[in-house]
């Protein structure tokens, strides 16, 4: 491959790419099968491919040196691209849309309230949660297969919830949930619409889309004004966000601002660890040595009591476990940026206005960097095996200064969740359920996942 590159790049500093008047074809391609086009992409040019939509230049990087180019090296020739000006739509200005000084302002002074040690408080909520959730599945313990990633999806929803309004959530939990899936597919349909339909078309979706947004404004709104009247003292996300004060200015956020956070921590927070467990459960019903190994460790850390922040540590094997299913299943599979300046990535010309697209999916799989890169095997984690890997080959939270914000949050609710439940249950996929991926914003499974269970005679209700 790299043989290619080197041929190409002394004949031309134009990336490899088919010819323009391809892009009817490309973009079919791209609507039918997102993933299998970039790995026909690769198969064709390599590393770097180059692709003429129109007026529009938009180049696909797989190799980490070129994704650390992008992420850190020159963040600052990579922009947020137009895709989320829609997304500003439901997340106003907050930490995943904005951009420039304000973002950064934003995310100096957010940052804090992610800090290791701060998100330790949250661990009892996740903990509970996670318990909730195996009191729950018992009913279905011994009986026929359901599909999780409903359940997957709430318990992460309630968790990123609670995080943030303590209690309050509980009872909006339903109506938050309904909202935010609404909002999500027609985000969805409307970015992968081949008609640009404006949002006050009178269409049924869109009606629902206007109606999930109104919903969700109002119920944030409502809760940071009650949080505002209240005097008493809380531990939650909010009250962390509500205490900030920036250095220099020593100023708080509006409550517009707050509500642009909250409602991207809300989205941000709770898809991502949705799809990552259920992932992570449709592998284990497929590697049950794994899971057991998973339930072993739980067992001997934990016994029969409930996790703390302080036993992290400890579920080693369980980490690697959910780092391996990340390589293979990363929630945020892709990722774009707009090109500021001309650049040059790996002697390739990347012109101004351009756009790049880089894919921890497709990265996750460079086999220079992975051997077998399909087969699931935790152990690639493992500190030896990991030792001098380049850091890039690897980025389910993406990397530099825009790195995820609640990586070590979505670490400890994944953690304690998967000791908890590979400590209760074994399970086995419904034989013939098909394991499909849907590429929306996340990396969805299609058709769910129908798993069954059966309890462990180890534990202990
Ligand atoms: C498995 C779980 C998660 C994954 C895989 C994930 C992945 C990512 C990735 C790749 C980015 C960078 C996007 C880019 O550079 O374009 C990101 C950004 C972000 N994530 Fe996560 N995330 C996860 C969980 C969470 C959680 C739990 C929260 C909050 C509680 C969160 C909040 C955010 C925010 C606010 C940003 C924007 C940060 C910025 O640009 O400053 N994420 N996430």
């Amino acid at each position: 491959m790299s043989e290619t590159l080197t041929q190409t790049q002394a004949t031309s500093n134009i990336a490899p790419g088919p010819p323009w008047y391809h892009a009817f074809r490309t973009v079919r391609r791209i609507r039918q099968d997102m993933i299998q086009f970039l790995t026909e992409s690769t198969e064709a040019y390599g590393d770097v491919a180059r692709y003429r939509f129109g007026p529009i230049v938009l180049h696909f990087f797989r190799h980490p040196d070129h994704v650390q180019h992008i992420l850190q090296a020159r963040h600052r020739n990579f922009c947020r691209s137009s895709f989320y000006d829609q997304m500003k739509r439901l997340l106003g200005e907050g930490l995943l849309t904005s951009d420039g000084d304000f973002w950064l302002k934003q995310r100096r002074l957010i940052q804090p309230a992610f800090h290791r040690k701060r998100l330790d408080t949250l661990a009892w909520i996740m903990a509970e949660e996670a318990d909730t959730l195996v009191q729950r599945w018992q009913r279905h313990a011994g009986g026929e297969p359901f599909d999780i990633v409903e359940d997957m999806m709430r318990f992460a929803l309630l968790v990123a919830g609670r995080s943030l309004f303590e209690t309050n959530v509980e009872e909006k939990a339903d109506l938050i949930g309904e909202a935010l899936t609404f909002a999500q597919a027609a985000f969805n349909e409307r970015v992968n619409s081949l008609v640009p339909w404006p949002e006050w078309t009178p269409l049924p979706r869109f009606r629902k889309y206007r109606w999930a947004i109104a919903t969700l404004d109002q119920i944030v709104r409502e809760l940071v004004q009650e949080r505002r009247q209240d005097s008493e003292t809380h531990h939650d996300l909010l009250a962390m966000l509500m205490e900030l004060r920036d250095a220099d200015t020593g100023e708080g956020m509006s409550d517009e601002q707050i509500r642009d956070e909250v409602m991207t921590l809300l989205l941000a927070g709770h898809e991502t660890t949705g799809n990552q467990l259920s992932w992570t459960l449709s592998l284990l019903s497929q590697h049950p040595e794994v899971a057991d190994r998973v339930a072993d460790e739980a067992q001997r850390v934990l016994g029969d009591r409930a996790p703390t922040s302080e036993d992290l540590p400890s579920l080693v094997y369980t980490k690697q476990v959910l780092q391996e299913s990340m390589r293979l299943f990363p929630p945020a599979w892709i990722m774009d940026r707009a090109v500021v300046d001309d650049d040059n990535i790996g002697g390739f010309v990347v012109p101004k206005k351009s756009v790049v697209v880089i894919s921890p999916y497709m990265t996750h799989r460079h086999p220079d960097f992975w051997d077998d890169p399909e087969a699931f095997d935790p152990e690639r984690f493992a500190p030896e095996r990991a030792k001098g890997r380049h850091r890039y080959a690897y980025f389910p939270f993406g990397g530099g200064p825009r790195q995820c914000i609640g990586n070590h949050f979505a670490m400890m609710e994944t953690q304690i969740a998967l000791a908890l439940l590979c400590r209760a249950f074994r399970f086995q996929l419904k034989p013939g359920h098909p394991i499909e991926k849907e590429m929306l914003i996340t990396l969805r499974p299609k058709h769910g996942i129908q798993l069954s269970l059966s309890p462990r005679t180890s534990f202990v209700a």
